[in-house]
C-alpha cells in the first residue's frame, strides 16, 4: 500500500504518516498539491492520498479528475475547522480524518484502501492442485488467465504466482477493467503525454509502464471494450506501448496475467471478446474452484480470518469453538471465500466469550429462488452473486442512492446514459440528484462542467 502524504510533515500529519508506516504503508510525500500532481503523474503505484485541509483539496480533486487519475483522497485536519471538513467532503474527499490522528482510525482506513489482505490459505486437495498449477508455471514468462466465480481467491492466486515468478522483485500492478469508465481505462493502462485531452497538462505513466519489470493483474478482463483488447494486444505482441497522443512507442517488460469470472470463450463466440487476444492470453488456464468444491480449507480460512480481523479491531485473538467451525462447513458458500470472510469478521466482532461460538457466526439465509442442492452445492451465481449479499443490511434508500450515484460516476456524469442505464426516466433521475445534493453528497457535475453542479 502506497500512500502519499500532502502537506507539512512537521505537526500532526507527520505523526498520521508515522502511524501509516508502522502499519506498513509506503510512503510518499509532497509539499503541496502541484508537487502531489507532478509525483502522481510519473508514479501510477500510488493507492491513497491524504492531504490537509489547509490545501485546496477541492482544486486538487478536480485537477485529479481533469488529468484522469483515479486516486482516493482523504482530507485531514483539526475537527476544529468543520466546514472545511465539509468543504472537502463535498468536493469529493473519501473520508475526513480527524487530527491528531488515532492510530485506530488509519489502520481502519488504510485496510479499507487496501481492500484485502494477499495471504494464501491452502489445505483442500483441490485447491492444493490449483496452488500447484500456479507454482508450475510461476517460472515461466507465459502469460496466465485465472478464471473462477467471484471471490474464490482469483487476485490472491495471481498475487502468489508473482511472488513464485522471476520477477518477485519487480512490481505487481493491479487493475480492475470493470470498475473503470472506458475512457479513463485507456489513460489507466497505457498513460498519456502532455495535451493528449484537455485536461492532460502533463506526461502521465500508466499502469504498463508502472509494471515494467514485473506483473500486470488485469481484473476482469472480458470487460475490456473491444477497441482497447486491439490496443492490448498490440502491446503484448510487440512489447511496447504507445501513452495516448505519444509520437513514440515505449519498450514494456510485463508479464500478464488476466482474470474473468465470465465464460471468456462464450465472449469470444458472441463476437465481445478477439479471439486472437483470447489466445495470446490464454498461454496457461488456471481454474479456482468454488468454495463449496473444496471444504477443505474452510477451517483454516475461518481462523485465518478470526486472526486476522481480531488484530485489525484490536481484539483478543480467539480459538474458533468446534460448533462454529460444524457450522461453517454446512453453509453453502454462495459468496465463496469472501463471503466467509465477511462472516467471520463479524463472528469476531460479536463473539463475546472466551472463544469464537457458533452463535456469533451468523450466516446469510439461501438466496431467493435459490435452494441448495442435496448435497449442499449451489448453481453458480451469474455473476455478482457475492455483491448482492454484501447489500443485506442496507435499506433501500441507501443502496438506492449508492447504485444511482455509481452510475453516474461510470458516465463521467452524463444525466443521459446513467437514465438509460438505470431504467428510470431523467426526471426522475435529476429529482433524485436534486435531493442528494440537498442532503450535502457530492453529486458528479456533467460532462464539461468545471465545477460539480448539483442538478443538470
Ligand atoms: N486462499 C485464500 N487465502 C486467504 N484469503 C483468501 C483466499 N482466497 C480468497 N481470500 C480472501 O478473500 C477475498 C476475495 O479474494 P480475491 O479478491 O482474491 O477474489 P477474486 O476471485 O479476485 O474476487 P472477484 O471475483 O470479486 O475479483 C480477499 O479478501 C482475499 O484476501
Ligand atoms: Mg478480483
Amino acid at each position: 500500500m502506497r500512500v502519499l502524504i500532502i502537506g507539512s510533515l512537521a505537526g500532526d500529519l507527520g505523526q498520521a504518516a508515522r502511524i501509516a508506516i508502522a502499519r506498513g504503508a509506503r510512503l510518499d510525500h509532497a509539499d503541496d498539491p502541484e508537487a502531489a500532481l507532478v509525483r502522481l503523474r510519473s508514479a501510477a503505484g500510488v493507492d491513497l492520498a491524504l492531504i490537509e485541509i489547509a490545501h485546496d483539496v477541492g482544486g486538487f480533486i478536480r485537477a485529479l479528475g481533469r488529468e484522469r487519475i483515479l486516486l482516493p483522497v482523504i482530507a485531514c485536519g483539526s475537527t476544529a475547522d468543520a466546514e472545511a471538513a465539509v468543504r472537502a467532503i463535498r468536493a469529493g474527499a473519501q473520508e475526513f480524518l480527524p487530527l491528531p490522528p488515532d492510530p485506530d482510525l488509519i489502520a481502519a482506513i488504510l485496510e479499507a484502501a487496501a481492500g484485502e489482505s494477499h495471504a494464501l490459505i491452502v489445505r483442500d486437495p483441490v485447491m492444493s492442485a490449483c496452488v500447484r498449477r500456479a507454482e508450475q508455471v510461476a517460472r515461466s514468462e507465459a502469460s496466465v488467465l485465472i478464471c473462477g466465480e467471484s471471490g474464490t481467491g482469483k487476485e490472491v492466486l495471481a498475487r502468489h504466482l508473482h511472488r513464485r515468478s522471476r520477477r518477485a522483485g519487480g512490481p505487481f500492478v493491479a487493475l480492475n477493467c470493470a470498475a473503470i469508465p472506458e475512457n479513463l481505462l485507456e489513460s489507466e493502462l497505457f498513460g498519456h503525454e502532455r495535451g493528449a485531452f484537455s485536461g492532460a497538462i502533463a506526461r502521465r505513466i500508466g499502469k504498463f509502464e508502472a509494471a515494467d519489470g514485473g506483473t500486470l493483474l488485469l481484473d476482469e478482463i472480458s470487460e475490456m471494450d473491444i477497441r482497447l483488447q486491439a490496443k492490448l494486444l498490440r502491446a503484448l505482441q510487440e512489447r511496447e506501448i504507445d501513452r495516448l497522443g505519444g509520437a513514440a512507442a515505449v519498450k514494456v517488460d510485463v508479464r500478464i496475467i488476466a482474470t474473468t469470472n465470465r465464460e471468456l470463450l462464450a465472449e469470444v463466440a458472441a463476437g465481445r471478446f478477439r479471439e486472437d487476444l483470447y489466445f495470446r492470453l490464454n498461454v496457461v488456464t488456471l481454474a479456482v474452484p468454488a468454495l463449496r468444491e473444496r471444504p477443505g480449507d474452510i477451517p483454516a480460512l475461518a481462523r485465518h480470518f478470526a486472526h486476522r480481523y481480531a488484530e485489525v479491531n484490536g481484539l483478543p485473538d480467539r480459538p474458533l469453538a468446534e460448533e462454529a467451525v460444524r457450522r461453517l462447513l454446512l453453509h453453502p458458500w454462495r459468496g465463496n471465500v469472501r463471503e466467509l470472510e465477511n462472516a467471520m469478521h463479524r463472528a469476531v466482532l460479536l463473539a463475546d466469550g472466551e472463544s469464537i461460538t457458533a452463535e456469533a457466526v451468523e450466516l446469510g439465509p439461501p438466496r431467493v429462488g435459490q435452494a441448495p442442492g442435496a448435497n449442499g452445492a449451489m448453481p453458480a451465481p451469474q455473476g455478482g452473486g457475492s455483491a448482492v449479499a454484501a447489500l443485506v443490511g442496507r435499506s433501500m434508500d441507501e443502496v438506492e442512492r449508492d447504485l444511482i450515484l455509481h452510475t453516474l460516476t461510470h458516465t463521467l456524469g452524463n444525466r443521459t446514459h446513467a437514465a438509460i442505464i438505470l431504467g428510470i426516466s431523467i426526471r426522475a433521475l435529476r429529482n433524485k440528484l436534486r435531493d442528494y445534493a440537498r442532503e450535502g453528497l457530492a453529486v458528479p457535475p456533467p460532462p464539461g462542467a468545471s465545477v460539480p453542479v448539483p442538478v443538470a
